[in-house]
């Protein structure tokens, strides 16, 4: 061990976290209809798998950007050689576009201010290293991503202090919770540099709204500070209210080319919105010069690879694909939310009120044995170990209160028949008697075409939590926090 480095040997990256922990579990032990039906389903993966019809029949239908070929030519040698970390001007105008759309075109953007990097995971990163030195603190509202401990600290030696948000108003961020998070980090020395939201929020699935969004914008203002809004799901919010972008806000307050608008920095990806996070296709958005500068530097350590941003290029700009690819994942996003929510209510689990994303927020307090962490974990574990599926404790989003709040992802289901026995589906514990904690679970909702029966007994079982046409990937995971 002595003879690594200090960055590889810290545990900042948050591996030892639950989140983490039932991936593995989850690696070791993978559910398959046929080959392994006792195995574990993995719930615990923001994973929108629920287009891939319409991405395959747009691919089988445009032959020439998958074959490297521009009206009829080979372009092969042109993108084999290409690599300028500015991006290829196509691709950067069409994602540019495409952001647009997603935002009902209420809000421009300048592929000039735009810089691609490898997923959201490296945009988010990237902005950590040109806004904040080693020790200076990001302050984050809770419940919060689990990814961003790895993504924000790890190597850039950033601190994150939470903005304590509380299930009594819907986790909803308020003035106090702010102030309360910027004394905290100043009373541990630490100099705050900005603020980052998800929106819609990753684990919650709801948007910010209006209100929250101007008490953001009012308290960077006052501190000096940077914000940055992670805006990966925008192109999936499926009920309203709807989805209001941080730039949306700004040209509403015509606050373009003030001081504000250089302090605003947007992340975004197609992992989420096109369902494609093999494809490592993020950008940072940013009015700020010297910093989209900096980052389009740093971005030569996470380029998106030119055949990519040639394939995805053809296929953002064939608008009435995407016009048809946005609506239809809308459509089956919410048909499949719908699902989830209906079945979780016919176990008598109840879930935070969601209009986007992936995911489900589950009150499971009345399945817990104490008003503990540990009876989150004991809980996690039954449910990822005896019913068979990986989703996310609360706790592994840092969720704030002391009663135990869990998070179910909607992630990978897989394809069909998610109607296994698993043990029968019932656990001890879960789902007999009624006990007086409560539970928040946050569950996500995208993924295939799942099996059978989410209307049923009273037990958890995982075919329960797969509705017959809709959900496929529901990561449930069950984070106490
Ligand atoms: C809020 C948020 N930001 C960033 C990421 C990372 O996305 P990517 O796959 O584009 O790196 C995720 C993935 O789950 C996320 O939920």
């Amino acid at each position: 061990m002595k003879l690594l480095s200090k960055k590889v040997t810290c545990n900042s990256h948050g591996q030892d976290s639950s989140y983490f922990l039932g991936w593995q579990e989850y690696e070791k032990n993978p559910y398959d209809e046929v080959r392994n039906p006792r195995g574990i389903i993995q719930m615990g993966l923001a994973e929108n798998q629920l287009c891939f019809d319409l991405l395959e029949s747009w691919l089988a239908q445009n032959p020439d950007a998958v074959g490297f070929k521009k009206n009829g030519e080979s372009i092969f040698k042109e993108l084999a050689l290409f690599q300028d970390y500015h991006g290829l001007r196509a691709f950067k105008n069409a994602l540019v576009e495409f952001m647009s759309e997603i935002r009902g075109n209420k809000v421009k953007f300048d592929s000039d201010n735009l810089v691609l990097t490898a997923g959201a995971t490296s945009a988010n990163e990237t902005l950590m290293f040109c806004l904040a030195d080693p020790g200076d603190a990001f302050l984050l509202p809770t419940p919060y991503y689990p990814g961003f401990d790895r993504d924000l600290k790890w190597r850039t030696g950033v601190e994150i202090v939470p903005i304590q948000c509380r299930s009594s108003n819907g986790f909803r961020i308020t003035g106090s919770a702010l102030e309360e998070a910027y004394q905290e980090a100043e009373r541990r020395n630490l100099k705050v540099k900005g603020v980052l939201v998800t929106n819609p929020s990753n684990p919650l699935g709801i948007t910010l709204s209006l209100h929250e969004l101007n008490l953001l914008v009012n308290f960077i203002t006052a501190k000096g500070i940077h914000l940055i809004s992670d805006e990966i799901y925008s192109g999936i919010v499926f009920k309203s209210p709807g989805f209001m972008s941080i730039m949306e806000v700004l040209m509403n307050k015509k606050y373009m080319n003030t001081q504000i608008w250089n302090q605003i920095h947007i992340v975004y990806s197609l992992s989420k919105d096109l369902g494609i996070p093999g494809f490592r296709v993020g950008a940072i958005y940013s009015n700020n010069e010297m910093v989209v500068s900096a980052a389009t530097k740093m971005s030569s350590f996470g380029l998106v690879s030119s055949q990519t941003q040639y394939l995805l290029s053809v296929m953002l700009s064939d608008k009435v694909f995407t016009e048809n690819y946005v609506s239809e994942n809308r459509k089956r996003l919410k048909h499949r939310q719908q699902m989830l929510i209906r079945g979780l209510r016919n176990v008598g689990i109840g879930c935070l009120e969601s209009n986007a994303g992936l995911f489900c927020w589950v009150d499971m307090r009345h399945l817990l044995s104490s008003n503990t962490f540990e009876a989150e974990i004991e809980i996690w574990k039954k449910i990822i170990y005896e019913v068979g599926l990986n989703i996310s404790p609360g706790s592994s989003c840092h969720c704030s209160e002391p009663e135990s709040v869990e998070r179910i992802h909607g992630g990978d289901y897989g394809t069909e028949g998610h109607d296994k026995e698993a043990n029968n589906g019932e656990v001890d514990g879960i789902g007999g008697e009624e006990e007086d904690n409560v539970v928040f679970e946050n569950i996500h909702v995208g993924g295939e075409a799942s099996g059978n029966g989410v209307d049923g007994s009273p037990d958890v079982e995982k075919a329960e939590l797969m509705p017959s046409e809709g959900i496929d990937e529901c990561d449930l995971t069950m984070v106490r926090s």
